[in-house]
């Protein structure tokens, strides 16, 4: 499987950043193949309707199309702002909303995602995550539902970054799993 992983923080030393590259490790050992959506391609101006008509915006909108038409699976890791995503997740789901021209659907229809929290303090998210997904599911996602919602998470970094903490990869590897098994093609059989 192919799985494209979001960040809802473009921060420096991002905890939920972290989260992914722990994430995409795993999803190495899994043998799936990764890619990170790129802060430059993430980084849209604050969404209305009158950029739309902006080639440059155009331009890196249809690159982040084909970022997410490319994947299998969305994997987006987010920080809770106030118990809701970050407004930089919020607009490139707005952006992403729009459909081509041509096209009567967004690129986000139908699109298996899988949700991950980090946070410094103990919940790690929980009250964002159950948002986030209706949000997604709301653009047409098939939202897996169960999430990883990784509380005190600098404990469970080393001084680099890195999550050491071996529950929490057991726990990212059971989501990868079971989100990619969402979707694999459903076998229909052809009653007897
Ligand atoms: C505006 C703002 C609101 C926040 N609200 C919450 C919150 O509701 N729940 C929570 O656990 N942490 C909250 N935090 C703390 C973030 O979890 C913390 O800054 C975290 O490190 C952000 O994720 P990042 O490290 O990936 O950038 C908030 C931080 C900011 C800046």
């Amino acid at each position: 499987m192919h799985i494209l992983l979001i960040s809802g923080s473009t921060r420096e030393g991002s905890l939920n950043k972290s989260l992914l590259d722990a994430a995409e490790e795993e999803a190495h050992n899994l043998s799936h193949q990764t890619t990170s959506l790129p802060h430059q391609l993430a980084s849209f101006p604050l969404f209305h309707s009158d950029l739309e008509a902006d080639a440059a915006v155009q331009n890196q909108l249809s690159m982040l199309r084909q970022q997410i038409e490319a994947a299998d699976v969305i994997l987006i890791s987010s920080p809770e702002y106030n118990g809701f995503h970050t407004p930089h997740l919020h607009n490139i789901f707005t952006w992403a909303s729009r459909s081509a021209a041509g096209k009567s659907h967004s690129v986000l229809e139908g699109k298996v995602v899988g949700l991950l929290a980090a946070a410094p303090g103990p919940f790690g998210g929980v009250r964002m995550l159950p948002r986030l997904s209706s949000f997604a599911a709301d653009h047409g996602c098939w939202v897996h539902p169960r999430y990883v919602a990784v509380g005190n998470m600098a404990s469970k970094t080393n001084d680099d970054g890195q999550l050491t903490c071996s529950e929490t990869r057991q726990k990212l590897r059971n989501l990868i799993s079971q989100t990619c098994k969402m979707a694999e093609p459903v076998k229909i059989t052809e009653p007897a």
